[in-house]
């Protein structure tokens, strides 16, 4: 028996403006992209802006239902769309916004469980680990590579 231990990182920044000119932009489209959302069950509304290596940014946000296991969260919105319409680009950045009943979120959104493995899948495709920036008006997160949120995971070498 030996217990063991992982590692994740990530950093946190107070504002927009310690980000990068790349990355506050792709976190403007992602708050954008919120606003187009279909969320009248929830009200969250959550916004996705994925960067692609050849620049093209690729936009979704949740699409719920009244019938509610026929919805589908943001991140899977614009990583499905992204990976159908440039098949051939590597993912480099996504970023995730989400406003409640007071506006954008305080804590940094972060994405579900489904979402982390969809993403996982992508960076196993093109073997490149996604970058994440996960916003909030009181923190935004960047995360190097989904890993960091899935250890232990479960890919196409675990088949
Ligand atoms: N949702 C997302 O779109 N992304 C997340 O990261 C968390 C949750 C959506 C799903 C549903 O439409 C609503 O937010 C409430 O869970």
């Amino acid at each position: 028996m030996k217990l063991q231990s992982l590692e994740i990182n990530y950093t946190e920044y107070e504002s927009l403006s310690e980000l990068s000119n790349d990355d506050a932009f792709l976190i403007a489209k992602a708050r954008e992209a919120s606003n187009n959302a279909w969320a009248p069950y929830s009200n969250f509304f959550v916004g996705a802006a994925i960067m692609l290596d050849n620049g093209e940014v690729v936009l979704g946000n949740n699409q719920e239902n009244a019938a509610s296991p026929t919805g589908l969260c943001a991140e899977r919105v614009a990583l499905f769309a992204a990976n159908a319409n440039f098949p051939d680009q590597a993912l480099e950045t996504i970023a995730i916004s989400a406003t409640n009943k007071n506006g954008l979120v305080e804590e940094a959104v972060k994405p579900c469980g489904s979402c982390r493995q969809a993403i996982l899948e992508s960076e196993i495709r093109f073997e490149k680990p996604i970058r994440l920036l996960l916003d909030g008006s009181k923190q935004i997160l960047l995360v190097e590579g989904v890993r960091n949120l899935l250890p232990l995971s479960f890919g196409k070498d675990s088949l």
